[in-house]
């Protein structure tokens, strides 16, 4: 181990460390954003707790127990049962794994839309189970046909997503919950980033939460839109059944079973996703959301006057943006300072996110940065 340093010899270290991330102004490629300062707050006084060994912190194990419910409400399920975990990752190995528990097999398979997030693929690794991908239509949600035509007798469970990684869509969950209930499928919708977008859209037409009957778990991260602390992920079941088929022995802890995939686990994130959400209320994250919505819909206007589309109508505050030659744009961007990433081939583009920390201001200044560098590609 290294000799010990002087208090402000470690914060001089730190100091310099944290000088070189990057705040947020500028970066456009992020499902994270600065958490709101409730959360902070919240997070700091609960720093020490470990939810993981429930019983020698009952205070914030009810905090948790209140926030499930209150995630339950907004997903229209307020009895559904969960937990907060470390993000959405985590959040959709359970979300599977309870499925892969609940049906018996070790040699399944699961299918998911070829959009599904790369935690997909971890799962598939983690929990044995071949990954089959459904192809997208046009509008880039998942094909119904395409899933009936993967699923078989070794299916443990089908994925959708209300809010896809790169394009913001949301899928047909209703008819993935069809095949799931004929052929008694567990359905997994990984709301990761739509969680807390979807449900202050206003739009009853999609739907996609608890309401929809064949959807037995979501995954919803407050660490996203939800303006909590990271790490904060929320898993929720519709079935008391599916949280026990999680559950193992701990042998030495307060609490004789333990459902969540890490053991000791930050209560800091379950009492700043609580502060958040008991701060803001419905009304507070439609106002928040309505702002993203209103920066996303500037973007795209402006893009159009540049000569650029969108890869579909936004649905929710993720725009992909169909430019030639997207990695070098993408980098181009980079040495103006703009970080944007790119979705997969084949529908290639550049993926922003408009979360809350973009404003109007830098979506100008980076539309004129991205009018200047198409310019120069395309003499
Ligand atoms: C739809 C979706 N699911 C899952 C994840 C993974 O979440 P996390 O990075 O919190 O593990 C993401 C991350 O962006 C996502 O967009």
């Amino acid at each position: 181990m290294m000799e010990p340093l002087t208090e402000e010899e470690v914060m001089r270290v730190l100091t310099e460390a944290r000088s070189r991330d990057l705040g947020y102004e500028r970066v456009f490629s992020t499902m994270c954003t600065r958490p709101h300062p409730i959360a902070v707050r919240a997070h700091q006084m609960f720093l020490e707790t470990n939810l993981g060994d429930a019983g020698l912190f009952p205070g914030v194990a009810e905090i948790e127990a209140r926030t499930i419910r209150m995630i339950g409400d907004l997903l229209a399920h307020p009895e559904a049962v969960g937990y907060i975990s470390t993000g959405g990752t985590e959040s959709n190995i359970q979300g599977i794994r309870a499925a892969r528990n609940a049906s018996g097999r070790r040699d399944g398979n699961i299918v998911v839309p070829a959009s599904a997030h790369f935690s997909f693929d971890k799962i598939g690794d983690l929990l044995h189970l071949e990954v089959r991908k459904a192809q997208l239509d046009s509008d880039l949600k998942v094909d119904l046909s395409s899933v009936e035509s993967q699923v078989d007798d070794k299916t443990v469970a089908l994925a959708g997503i209300a809010g896809t990684t790169e394009f913001g869509q949301v899928d047909p969950i209703d008819g993935l919950s069809k095949i799931a209930l004929d052929r008694g499928i567990h359905l997994h919708v990984d709301a990761a980033f739509g969680g807390f977008v979807l449900p202050f859209l206003g739009r009853d037409d999609l739907k996609w939460d608890f309401r929809v009957k064949g959807v037995s778990s979501i995954t919803t991260d407050p660490h996203k839109m939800g303006l909590s602390t990271i790490p904060a992920g929320g898993l929720l079941f519709r079935d008391l059944r599916d949280v026990m088929s999680l559950q193992l022995d701990t042998h030495y802890l307060t609490v004789a079973k333990q459902a969540s995939l890490t053991g000791t686990r930050s209560g800091a994130a379950a009492a700043a996703t609580f502060a958040v959400m008991a701060l803001l209320g419905r009304q507070g994250f439609e106002i928040i959301v309505k702002g993203c919505m209103d920066v996303t819909r500037h973007l795209v206007s402006g893009a159009k006057e540049i000569g650029i589309e969108p890869m579909i109508a936004p649905v929710m505050n993720v725009v992909a943006l169909q430019v030639p030659k997207t990695p070098e744009v993408r980098s181009e961007l980079a040495k103006a300072g703009w970080h944007v990433s790119m979705s997969r081939e084949p529908h290639r583009a550049l993926r922003i996110i408009l979360m809350p920390h973009v404003t109007v201001e830098n979506v100008n200044l980076f539309l004129k940065d991205l009018d200047r560098i198409l310019r120069g590609i395309n003499k």
